[in-house]
């Protein structure tokens, strides 16, 4: 059973706090440790079930992988690959598990993957990343339940996506990497994360050129070479602290973050009334007293647009704010699975169509309420913080996937959250 939390709200949160390296770097990145024999170390790597999950699933495929979490450094040697079939027991536990098509088609020619699975957000097929291997020559059939892709030699193409998807590109660009000749993908993600895959495959002897751009182009390389890479701070984690700041009208100074990737998030907080400065190792985020945090429009894009993974967040700040604010999704269709939670806490939120329009309400009231996934879990976390009374959180096995020990990192900050097991 997941555990719950018990979260009663204490007031302003206040201090500093470090961001951790990023989970959706991380995954990417250790699915593309298996494009090469010789060992790599990723540093900076939460401790996140999550990780845990992948790491079941590169050993499981023969992999051999070392964690040590109190420096963040994992190590994975995929020296001895000895199945090219991942087994359901880990792929179901995580979407980005399906990333490993691409290494597993350019290592050993063939890969049998279960349709991954992952928070429930949305019917999240993974066409575009097959539509891009099938144009480098794999073969795809789709069988029981698993996807099964042969591929002697993969062959560099041109590739153009229908939707600027983080995880097709990282499979492309992964397979590509080791195909023969040069891919040119367009219309590509330009999430932050690409880019950090980008920089860990070029460290380790890859020719990839454009990353963060939407046109991609990979001269394929023989053989990869071991590296050591540390991954860029999360900036999904960071968005969570910098809303807490805003729901509480506390004052968090965050450090190790990267001010570029917060752009978008940065911008709304500001124009809701608060306060975000650049500091020398960070950010400070802060409420002015003499200001009240007023209602905005948001619309979730692909980077460099506002983030589909801090909805929720300002979706429980918004709950509480002077005015009537609409969020509209356009990236996931079905991503307000919070809604129902946030109104058992007395949100007054009417969903029409990919659009939820939020009335704010002076303050929330705490309540029973579940976790349906990671991102809703953290919103409602925070929507508690601030709540009348005390809330009781189900579900926290979810918002484990994604962060480290956030209940105790908010509870050095000032708040009172206790985890019952
Ligand atoms: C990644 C992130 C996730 C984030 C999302 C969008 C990781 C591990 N996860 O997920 O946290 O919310 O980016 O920023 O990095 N789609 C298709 N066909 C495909 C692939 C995607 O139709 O083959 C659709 C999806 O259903 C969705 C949209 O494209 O509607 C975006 O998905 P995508 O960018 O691929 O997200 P993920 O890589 O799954």
């Amino acid at each position: 059973m997941s555990d719950k939390f018990i979260i009663t709200p204490n007031g302003a949160l206040t201090g500093d706090v470090h961001i951790s390296g990023a989970k959706n770097a991380v995954l990417p990145v250790l699915a593309a440790t298996l494009l090469t024999g010789q060992p790599c170390t990723v540093q900076n790597v939460p401790d996140l079930s999550d990780v845990e999950a992948m790491c079941g699933l590169l050993e499981s495929l023969g992999a051999g992988t070392s964690f040590d979490a109190s420096k963040g450094n994992l190590t994975v040697c995929a020296e001895n690959l000895n199945t090219h079939e991942a087994a359901y027991e880990w792929v179901g536990k995580l979407r980005a598990s399906f990333l490993i098509i691409g290494p597993m088609l350019a290592r050993l020619g063939k890969a049998k993957i279960p349709l991954p699975g992952g928070c429930a957000i949305g019917s999240r097929p993974v066409d575009l990343h097959l539509k891009g291997l099938a144009a480098m020559g794999a073969e795809i059939e789709h069988t029981h339940g698993f996807i099964c892709a042969s591929a002697p030699k993969l062959r560099g193409a041109k590739i153009y996506l229908d939707f600027p998807s983080v995880g097709a590109t990282e499979s492309i660009m992964m397979a590509a990497a080791l195909a023969e000749g040069q891919t040119i993908m367009e219309n590509c993600a330009v999430e932050p994360e690409i880019v950090d895959l980008a920089n860990f495959l070029n460290a380790a002897g890859a020719d990839i050129r454009g990353a963060g751009t939407d046109t991609v182009k990979i001269n394929g390389t023989r053989a990869l070479r071991g590296v050591t890479h540390a991954v860029i701070p999360d900036r999904i984690e960071a968005g969570t602290f910098m809303v807490a700041a805003a729901l509480t009208r506390g004052d968090i100074h965050l450090t190790n973050v990267m001010a570029d990737h917060l752009k978008p998030v940065t911008a709304k907080l500001k124009e809701v009334n608060v306060n975000v400065m650049e500091t020398e190792s960070g950010l400070r985020v802060f409420h002015d007293p003499t200001m009240e945090v007023i209602a905005t429009d948001i619309k979730t894009m692909p980077f460099p647009g506002f983030p589909t993974d801090m909805q929720a967040f300002f979706m429980s700040l918004m709950a509480t704010a002077a005015g009537t604010s609409i969020i509209t999704e356009t990236v996931f269709e079905n991503r307000f699975m919070q809604v129902g939670e946030l109104k058992r806490m007395g949100a007054e939120i009417k969903i029409e169509s990919r659009s939820a329009v939020i009335e704010g309400v002076p303050k929330l009231a705490g309540a029973q309420v579940t976790a349906s996934d990671l991102r809703a879990g953290a919103g409602l976390m925070l929507a508690a913080l601030n709540a009348d009374g005390v809330t009781e959180l189900g579900g926290v096995s979810h918002i484990d996937r994604g962060y480290c020990a956030l209940e105790a990192r908010l509870n050095r900050l000032g708040a009172d959250i206790q985890r019952i097991s």
